[in-house]
């Protein structure tokens, strides 16, 4: 068996988990809204029209908060077209993914699903088609409490309290082509800046994103942060970065690697941040809002085909990715990515939540299940919060097309408020197992409480309706703890979650 050790110390900190980086997005995309989240007249259908059955299974994530209404959709929408009696809502084209949204849910309608699913509104305004006068009026609209036109008009339309949305999102992938309305980093850097000054003099307890590059492939990537951020770091207090990745020529072990790309992502904005904090004499350090991260891939092909049948339909089936065991394991790798950097990355959000490129699937008047990607979300979601620890990995190394020095374990560590110590770990190794050593420095005397195992003999292996517990986690194989080190099998090509608690 290979070895492999991890060094933990007590005093050995990143920083308290920011919980927002376990959040998710609803996108009105594809079937993520409709025939998702929402059905009326399923079965499980609640008085709203929303799906309990998805309802129970969006609890179990414990998402913080939910980006909502996009996406590239956001770049065509008129927020006002979502308010009001659904029966007088207009019916619209989205050229974002060329479907026709109904308007049926709405503001209001989503807010209180986000409220049953215990999660905050993270909200991004159209600065595509749109620019600072809707974006000023939409927080009038959700946060001011009365008196005055858009409040107004929220009371009349039935929520006296103000929906008090904290995240704003200043539109969406800016820097793409693909967007509607398009613009130069210089164009997006005046707008944001100026949609931030009059969003926050309606509400200055908001928050506020602004838009960085939509994938490291960007040819602007690097200097779009920093010409957005020369135009608005300071009414700003957060940058996205958005990043998806996939594994079209099949080379698990180098897929399995692209966490690194993530990490290298993270640090790269980082750096361009604290340059413009010192370009500005700025005393604000600006952190990360990772918005939009997943595999996605899988269904690019059968998209085309839907676009060249069926154009201008309500809820088409896009992005429905089935995601597979190996996909599982890479999204294990980018969550322990954010909690290695949870010094600076404060916000992120698993694209999509329910349907579109998501854990959560669901077939039309029929049932709901997870997928593979469903497990390491929850795991992290639940058992990742509190402090990240600096984990001290020694690892046998790899080498695959696109990196050098890949560990075989990949591993991250976090100590729960009550002392509790959770380490998180990817056997990248194809075949063979690993004795990892733990040594757990100046914790107290701990127990293994769980040993909780994502391992499938098939990288390929997915869930489905019929299937659903195909790929699903099991008891690992735990260990033994002598002194202040634990030694763990993890087996090769798994996903583990390794809890310690304090023996009094
Ligand atoms: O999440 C799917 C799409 O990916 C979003 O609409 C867009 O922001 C990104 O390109």
């Amino acid at each position: 068996m290979k070895k492999a050790k991890i060094i933990l110390d007590h005093d050995y900190t990143i920083a308290k988990i920011d919980p927002r980086i376990y959040g998710s997005f609803i996108e009105h995309l594809g079937r993520a809204v409709y025939g998702g989240i929402y059905e009326p007249g399923h079965p499980e259908a609640d008085e709203l029209g929303f799906r309990k059955d998805v309802m129970s299974f969006v609890s179990k994530l414990n998402v913080p908060i939910v980006r909502y209404p996009g996406g590239n959709f956001v770049s065509g929408f008129d927020w006002e077209d979502s308010v009001g009696p659904v029966e007088q809502r207009p019916s619209r084209l989205d050229l974002a993914w060329f479907t026709r949204e109904s308007n049926a849910v709405g503001l209001h309608e989503f807010h209180r699903w986000a409220k049953k699913a215990n999660s905050d509104v993270m909200y991004a305004v159209n600065l595509g088609t749109r620019g600072a006068d809707a974006a000023r009026n939409i927080v009038e609209y959700c946060n001011h409490p009365g008196g005055s036109y858009y409040s107004d008009m929220r009371i009349k339309n039935g929520a006296k309290e103000p929906f008090n949305i904290k995240l704003w999102c200043l539109g969406n992938e800016m820097d793409g082509p693909w967007q509607m309305c398009h613009k130069t980093a210089y164009e997006y850097g005046r707008v944001a800046n100026e949609a931030a000054k009059m969003m926050k003099w309606v509400d200055p307890s908001i928050e506020l994103v602004a838009c960085g590059s939509s994938n490291t492939a960007m040819p602007t990537f690097g200097s779009w942060e920093m010409q957005v951020l020369d135009e608005c770091y300071d009414n700003v207090d957060y940058i996205s970065l958005h990043q998806y990745y996939g594994n079209p020529t099949q080379d698990t072990p180098g897929f399995l690697a692209r966490s690194m790309d993530m990490d290298d992502f993270i640090h790269t904005v980082v750096s361009i941040c604290d340059a413009i904090k010192g370009k500005k004499h700025s005393k604000k350090t600006l952190n990360l809002s990772f918005d939009e991260w997943n595999v996605w891939y899988h269904s690019n092909e059968q998209d085309q085909e839907i676009w060249k049948q069926d154009k201008w339909n309500n809820a088409l089936p896009l992005l429905e990715d089935i995601y597979n065991f190996e996909d599982a394991l890479l999204v294990g790798s980018m969550l322990m990515t954010f909690i290695r950097n949870a010094d600076r990355v404060k916000i992120a959000c698993l694209a999509q939540l329910v349907n579109v490129i998501a854990p959560i699937m669901t077939r039309n008047g029929g049932g709901c299940w997870a997928q593979t990607i469903f497990y390491p979300f929850m795991h992290a979601s639940v058992h990742g919060r509190g402090t990240s620890l600096r984990a001290l990995v020694d690892s046998p190394v790899y080498d695959c097309v696109d990196f050098e020095k890949v560990p075989y374990i990949d591993a991250a560590a976090t100590q729960a408020d009550d002392g509790s110590v959770t380490v998180f770990c990817v056997n990248r190794h194809m075949d063979e197992d690993f004795a990892l050593d733990i040594a757990l420095k100046d914790f107290g005397k701990m127990r293994l409480a769980e040993h909780i195992l994502l391992h499938h003999d098939d990288v390929k292996a997915v869930n489905t309706e019929d299937n659903p517990d195909n790929v699903a986690p099991t008891a690992g194989p735990g260990g033994v703890i002598d002194g202040d080190v634990a030694t763990i099998k993890i087996p090769a090509l798994s996903w583990n979650v390794l809890r310690f608690e304090k023996l009094s």
